[in-house]
């Protein structure tokens, strides 16, 4: 029997930023983790981060790396009608956002927490959490074939969209909100230089292409797909072409093309838990919210839940008051809600939903108002950028 003050379940980037936190500020955790480290190192996701979300990487001490390599990004394109219409985040909104893989902020976070001599278990098999609603929460699992029991003041669930911890929530006492989009993004890494300086979105009647990167030498691309399409059937050749079908022929032109060296189907939803609080567990980051990728927000808002947490346990060890904890879910779901609505949002604008004409007309109209009103740029800029922080309630 181990004892720690916080369990944290899932070693994404919110258990490791919480339990780097937590440890700047003497709290203790255990992390424990479902995959091996190398798996967990090696997912690739998300690319872009807001400024909030790099201002906490500095805080959490993970900073260093980050500001020497990302790439600062003061506007993005929007693709239509074959032009790319550029969003100055910069003018519009007073902020950058910053190309910097999910991969090399979880690689940093890593290596922080295991140089400070954290408790991190990797391939931790089983796990359950119970008494959460009676005070002497019990985290169990197994690893290297022995059970272990992990007790512990509060549990942290940061075990992604498909972990334990808000299934452990009694269902009477939750709440699910969704909506399941009717198709999915098909991604592409490859070593070639990325075909415009800025990130471009691109609406096209054959659907949704985008244009991202990791470095001056990595792209990342992206091209609307069928819900159910199989990966065996995208060849590299047939994945180029049909990007640049979609694109606008200035960025189709400049676009390089090379072997892939990942290529993968992520499907697209919208999912909130209310509230994210059971007795002594929180949920964190995917584990209560999924959105679509389309504003490049799953990894910025869990980002955000982990700020409200670490704060909220901060006081209530360092002054016994547990009243920001119990407004945890609270402070976390107006923020939630709001990027869940841009997110929805950006998606439909960008997407193709079916063959009807009169979605699209409706979806080019809605671009061409944008590019004649100084207010819809203000507003599509300053969600993109990253909302401000609320107070607690
Ligand atoms: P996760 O990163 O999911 O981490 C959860 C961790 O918990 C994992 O390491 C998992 O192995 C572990 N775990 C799960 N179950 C258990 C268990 N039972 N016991 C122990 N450990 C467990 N966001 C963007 O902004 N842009 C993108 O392009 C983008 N692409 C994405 C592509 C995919 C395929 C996915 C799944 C997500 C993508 N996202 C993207 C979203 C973004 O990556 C997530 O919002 C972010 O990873 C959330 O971090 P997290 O730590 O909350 O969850
Ligand atoms: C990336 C992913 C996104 O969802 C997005 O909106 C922007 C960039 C990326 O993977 O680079």
């Amino acid at each position: 029997m181990t004892r720690t003050q916080v369990a944290i379940i899932g070693a994404g980037p919110s258990g490791l930023l919480l339990s780097q936190l937590l440890h700047l500020h003497g709290i203790d955790s255990v992390v424990l983790e479902r995959q091996s480290r190398s798996y967990v190192e090696a997912r690739i996701r998300a690319g872009v981060l807001e400024q909030g979300t790099v201002e906490l990487l500095h805080k959490a001490g993970v900073g260093e790396r980050l500001q020497r390599e990302r790439l600062v990004h003061d506007g993005f394109g929007l693709g239509f009608g074959g032009r790319n219409f550029r969003i100055d985040l910069k003018r519009l909104a007073g902020q950058s956002v910053s190309v910097y893989g999910q991969t090399e902020v979880t690689k940093d976070l890593m290596d922080a927490r295991l140089a400070s001599g954290a408790k991190l278990i990797f391939e931790a098999a089983d796990v359950t959490v119970s008494g959460i609603d009676g005070g002497r929460p019990t985290v169990r699992y197994t690893h290297g074939g022995a059970s272990h029991e992990l007790h512990c003041d509060y549990v942290a669930g940061c075990d992604g969209y498909h972990g334990i911890c808000r299934q452990s929530v009694p269902a009477a006492a939750i709440q699910a909100f969704e909506r399941v989009y009717p198709f999915g993004w098909l991604g592409v890494l490859a070593d070639v230089p990325p075909a415009t300086h800025e990130i471009v979105y691109s609406n096209h009647a054959r659907g949704f292409a985008m244009c991202s990167m990791r470095s001056l030498t990595r792209s990342r691309y992206y091209i609307q797909c069928a819900s159910d399409e199989r990966l065996d059937a995208w060849s590299d050749a047939r994945f180029w072409d049909e990007l640049r079908a979609r694109l606008p022929a200035e960025v189709a032109e400049a676009v390089t093309t090379g072997p892939s060296i990942e290529k993968s189907i992520a499907p697209l939803r919208s999912f909130v838990v209310e509230p994210m609080q059971f007795g002594s567990l929180f949920l964190v980051g995917d584990a209560a919210h999924i959105v679509p990728p389309t504003g490049a927000k799953g990894l910025n808002l869990a980002a955000a839940d982990v700020r409200v947490l670490y704060q909220a346990l901060v006081e209530r060890y360092r002054t016994g008051s547990g009243e920001l904890l119990e407004r945890y879910s609270e402070t976390c779901l107006r923020r939630i809600w709001k990027v869940v609505r841009f997110s929805w949002w950006f998606t439909s604008l960008m997407h193709k939903f079916d063959d009807d004409p009169f979605a699209h007309r409706i979806q080019l109209a809605d671009l061409d108002y944008l590019t004649g009103s100084a207010a819809a740029q203000t507003s599509i800029a300053e969600n993109y950028v990253g909302l401000p922080f609320e107070r607690p309630l």
